[in-house]
This record gives C-alpha cells, structure tokens and sequence, in this order.
C-alpha cells in the first residue's frame, strides 16, 4: 500500500490506463462473458441505480427492507417467467454458480434425510462446472450422463446411471457448450419415479426461453410446468441484462428453500440467517436487477428478443453455408457451436483472433464457440464476413487452447 495514498485523478487515470488494456464490453467483440443489450437508455439507468446501492449491504433484511422487498420482487417476477406454482420459494444469489450450489445443496439434504450418505448428481456431460463444484464442496459425486447423438442427455444412459444414491439429475435449458436443449420432460419423469429431484439450469435459458415462446418459436416443456422438475437456476445477470451479481434459484416447494437457508444463534450478536454463500451481499446487483426488469417488462424483453433472433438467424443461416462447417446438433437460441471434419478450426479462430473477436473454442467436439448478444446486431455482417474469409484462409493453428476462465 502506498504510505501517503495517491490523488483521485492519478487513481482514475491509472483505472482508465488499465481499463483501455481490456475488452470493450460494448464493443460486441466479446462472446459470453458479457451481454450487451446494446440499450443506452437501458445501460444509463442501471448505472444510476447502481451509484444509489454502491455501498448497501443486503446481509439484513430488516435494515434495508426495500432491498429486502426488491429482491422479493425479482424473485417472484423470474418466478412468473417460470411458472413457479404457488407455494414455491427461492432467492437471489450472486450467480447461476452459487444458484446451483444452492440448490445442490438443498439435494442433498433431501437425500440424507432417506439415508444417502455420499448422493450422487446425475448430470450430462454438457452441464455447466458448477456441478461439479457443488459436488466438491458439500461431499456429493458427480456420475456424467453421455450425450445422444443430437448432443443432448441420453435419457436411456441416464436409466442405466440411476441408484439408490442420486439425489438429483440436471437438465439444462439450454446447455453452454452447444445451446442444445436436454429432454427436460423425461429426466423430470424418470427423476420423480426414483424419488430424485430434478434441478433444470436455465441459467442462460431463463431469460431467453420465456421470451422465444412469446415470440412463437417452438420451444419443449422445460420449466416448472413440466411434473417433476423441482429446482430452477435463472441468471438475471446474462441474457436478463443486469450487470454481474445477479442469479435467481427457485424451488417448487418452499419448504425446500427454507433448507437452503443457514441460521446460527451460538455467539454473541443474536441470530443470524443467510440464503446463500456470502454473508455481507453487494446491494447493489438486486438494485439493478430489480430496475431492469421493472423498465423492461415482458415487451421490452420481447422486442429485445425479435432483434435478437434475426441477427441468430442470420448468422447461423451463414455458418450452415460454409463449406465444411457444421454447426453442432440444434441449438435453440443465440448460443452455437461450429465443428469441422475437414478444417482446423482452432486455426479459423486464430485469424478471428487477430481481427480482434474474442470466439471461444471447444474441445469436443474441437471447434468454435459462439454466444451471441443483442449488441452483436451491429457487428453482424463484419462478423460474417470474417469468419467467411477465415475459413477460406488460415494457416496452422498456433496451439491455442480452449479455455473457458
Ligand atoms: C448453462 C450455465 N449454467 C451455469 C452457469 C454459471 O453461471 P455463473 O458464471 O453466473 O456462475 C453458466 C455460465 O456461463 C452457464 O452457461
């Protein structure tokens, strides 16, 4: 630490010094850890609200009671977005990691309660980490189910998986590696008849499946309406466009949720009670949360969506045309993924590289990753273009290795 501390304008110059060596993240060039909605009036408003929150804390629902209420709101509103019945319960968390812990956890418990001393997860091997991770932190095993041959679960491998011990098997809708839904409804079935629960990661799909529905593209039973599925993960902060620290988990039955809650008397400031893994919690994620769904509503999330779409559609539509491109199973939304039985398509996205896109790549199967957000709109046919020309001329790959963080 410096002993006598710096100026504000030295700090923020060296801050904008350091922030100009990073990705834009309006720029459209970044794919997936970042969604721009590329909504200005949307952006001004969230930072506004955030200056408001910026030194909160949500620890103490009693203290900052509106907060309290706001996060009521955010939940019950991605709830209605999921057809959580009533009855049902959940929190937000500070992302689809820790919504996933959370209700790993609350998995767990369910399945001690029948004697399972190690449960297991059953999860596809196209499910997100955090899975894992769950699995590694509260003394769980994870036990992967292979992919069918459209890349989705393989509901006949996860039959032969099943015991005793899962405590829960995973779907996602839709999945990070290929965008490819899992058959939820199965898994949900097959789940409920071994007295397993049934988490669905709708992580990026919670604020994407909704809003493709009202926009009349088909899309299979995955939410809370589907008999069976007891657990949801909804991200506010990916494709709900609020800034990072902002997931929901919901629960079907609320008494599954007050599990999920750890209370403590035995010290000497009285009872303590949290939903998630962080004690003191950042207050202003469920501010800007709260605020971007209330501007949006239903139909700015629509519109947002239709624009949405058509930059998917066209550039899928142009993925199919290159020759020797495949994109991987059926995506059904903006996340895809390319694959190549003739090219090197860790080479393409050395070229992507230099033109400056941030694609990600995939190792299986090997090939490109794409995420794509609202502001990509503006990009589109650069975009296109480039990828076209890179796939037509590459040289070797530079031995760029796929990695996700
Ligand atoms: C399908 C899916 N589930 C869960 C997560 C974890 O979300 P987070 O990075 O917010 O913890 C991600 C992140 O990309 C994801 O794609």
């Amino acid at each position: 630490m410096e002993a006598h501390g710096r100026p504000a304008a030295d700090v923020l110059a060296e801050i904008d010094r350091r922030q100009a060596l990073e990705p834009d993240v309006h720029g459209a060039r970044l794919f997936g850890l970042v969604y721009p909605s590329g909504d200005h009036a949307l952006e001004e408003l969230v930072t506004a609200v955030n200056n408001r929150y910026l030194f909160g804390n949500a620890l103490n629902p009693f203290k900052f009671s509106e907060l309290a209420a706001m996060e009521q709101d955010v939940v019950a509103i991605t709830g209605s977005l999921v057809h959580l019945p009533e009855g049902g319960g959940g929190s937000l968390t500070s992302g689809g990691t820790e919504s996933i812990l959370m209700s790993m956890l609350v998995n767990r418990e369910r399945a001690r309660e029948r004697g399972v001393e190690v449960p297991q997860i059953l999860a596809p091997e196209s499910a997100h980490p955090a899975y894992a991770k769950a699995a590694h932190y509260f003394g769980m095993e994870v036990v992967r189910i292979p992919l069918d041959a459209h890349w989705r679960a393989d509901v006949d491998a996860a039959r032969s998986l099943v015991s005793e011990r899962t405590a829960v098997i995973v779907a996602s809708a839709f999945n990070y590696p290929h965008g490819v839904m899992d058959p939820v409804v199965d898994l949900a079935a097959f789940a409920a008849e071994h007295g397993a629960g049934c988490h669905v990661d709708a992580c990026i799909g919670g604020f994407v499946l909704p809003f493709l529905e009202r926009c009349g593209r088909d899309v299979p039973p995955w939410d809370f309406r589907v008999p069976g599925v007891t657990e949801i993960s909804a991200d506010v902060h990916k494709y709900g466009y609020a800034p990072k620290g902002a997931s929901v988990v919901l629960h079907r039955d609320s008494d599954w949720f007050l599990r999920q809650v750890f209370m403590y008397e035995q010290w000497g400031s009285g009872l303590y009670g949290s939903p998630g893994v962080a004690g003191a919690r950042p207050a202003a994620p469920i501010a800007t949360a709260w605020a971007v769904l209330q501007h949006l509503g239903v139909d700015g999330y629509v519109r947002i969506m239709r624009g949405l779409l058509d930059t998917v559609d066209q550039v899928r539509g142009a993925i199919d045309a290159l020759a020797g491109v495949e994109i991987v199973g059926d995506p059904i939304g903006p996340v895809m993924a390319m694959r190549s039985d003739t090219l090197d398509l860790y080479a393409v996205g050395d070229v992507m590289d230099d033109r400056g896109w941030h694609l990600n790549r995939n190792t299986d199967p090997r090939g490109l990753h794409l995420m794509l957000s609202p502001a990509h709109a503006n990009v589109r046919d650069e975009l296109v273009a480039d990828l076209r020309d890179a796939v037509a001329n590459h040289g070797e790959s530079r031995g760029k290795q796929a990695r996700y963080s």
